[in-house]
């Protein structure tokens, strides 16, 4: 079995930080020695125990030896708050050929946060980078929200077999996902130098129907992002372009996986990304059109103008740019 090891992780960095639906910030990270004692904590604080599949086990001596052995069975992601340490568990446990079995639990205090989907996608993500094709979960057909996770995440119901497993065929996404950046990107982006008035920006924004704009120097450099919303006051528009744009953006490299730029579109809830070289040069930008288009297999003419602009940008892990 070619199972590449954790630390050889070459896409998916951790620690993966994100923002949950009641706006607190998460982080997921890689199981280490001294968080195993707060994950236990955590199983043990879990209620109702038993409360999905039979577990976690009711009793305490039964629940941290349950604990203990899936993490010394299993390649283990945990979720962490600022206040509250661990909140949420993932385990991917390999089995027989290159198929591993998902866990997911988020303690009930921030279940319905969005914690629990992106923990999956980070298991998936990791399970498809270390080599796994398969991946199972095994939920009990009236644990609907759990489904309902998992769905959303690409698995579908087993077509065999036991009733509660779903599954992920990660041989087909490592098909569709192994094309890079600049393979479905569109390459000509509407962008704007800093010295530019803030009015040439406007007018750009109401003629080439595009939200955002991607800052570039004399050398076509990404140097920031200028959103709609940068020029919502209109104090703003005697201004220049290097007076209001956002310096910190969010940026791909061109060699960089389609597979990655989903997991960002996912997790950053950007509709676009500039795309750049080596040399932080702007070489395009892609959205979500491109990898849906890309997707229907459509041979799309692709129009002067980006059809989709660039959404708001997340503060980037610096200096932003994703390789
Ligand atoms: C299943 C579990 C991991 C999901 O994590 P979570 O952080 O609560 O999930 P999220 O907040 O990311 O997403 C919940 C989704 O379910 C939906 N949902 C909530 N209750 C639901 C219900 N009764 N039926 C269907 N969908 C429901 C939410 O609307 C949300 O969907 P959306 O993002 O499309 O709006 C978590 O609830 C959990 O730990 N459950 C107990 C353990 C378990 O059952 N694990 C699964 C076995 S592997």
């Amino acid at each position: 079995m070619s199972i590449r090891p954790v630390s050889d992780s070459t896409i998916y960095r951790f620690p993966h930080a994100f923002i949950s639906k009641k706006g607190e910030p998460i982080v997921v990270t890689l199981l280490d020695e001294p968080r195993r004692h707060r994950l236990i904590e955590m199983y043990l604080a879990f209620q109702p125990r038993p409360s999905f599949s039979g577990l976690p086990p009711a009793d305490d001596q039964a629940c941290t030896k349950w604990v203990e052995s899936m993490i010394g069975r299993a390649i283990n992601l945990v979720a962490l708050s600022f206040d509250k340490g661990v909140v949420a568990h993932e385990a991917l446990f390999p089995m027989e050929g290159q198929t591993c079995e998902m866990l997911d639990v988020v303690a009930a205090s921030v279940q319905d946060c969005g914690i629990g989907s992106e923990l999956a996608r980070c298991g998936m993500q990791l399970a498809y980078e270390l080599g796994f094709e398969k991946v199972l979960v095994s939920i009990e057909v009236a644990n609907a929200r759990a489904r309902h996770v998992y769905r959303k995440c690409g698995f579908e119901d087993a077509s065999e077999g036991d009733p509660e497993d779903m599954v992920l065929d990660l041989r087909a996404h490592r098909r569709a996902m192994s094309v890079c950046a600049a393979d479905i990107m569109n390459a000509r982006a509407v962008t704007i130098h800093p010295d530019q008035p803030c009015r040439q920006a406007l007018e750009t924004f109401v003629t080439r129907h595009v939200g955002t704009l991607p800052v570039v120097d004399g050398e076509r450099r990404l140097v920031g992002i200028l959103s709609t919303s940068d020029l919502l006051l209109p104090s703003k528009l005697a201004k220049r372009v290097r007076d209001v744009f956002t310096r910190q953006v969010v940026s791909v490299r061109e060699d960089v996986l389609v597979a990655k730029v989903v997991r960002l579109l996912q997790s950053t809830g950007l509709r676009c990304i500039p795309v750049v070289d080596r040399e932080m040069k702007l070489v395009g930008v892609i959205g979500r059109q491109d990898v849906l288009a890309y997707y229907a297999g459509q041979d799309r003419p692709r129009p002067a103008a980006p059809a989709t602009g660039l959404a708001p940008q997340e503060p980037p892990s610096a200096p932003g740019t994703q390789r």
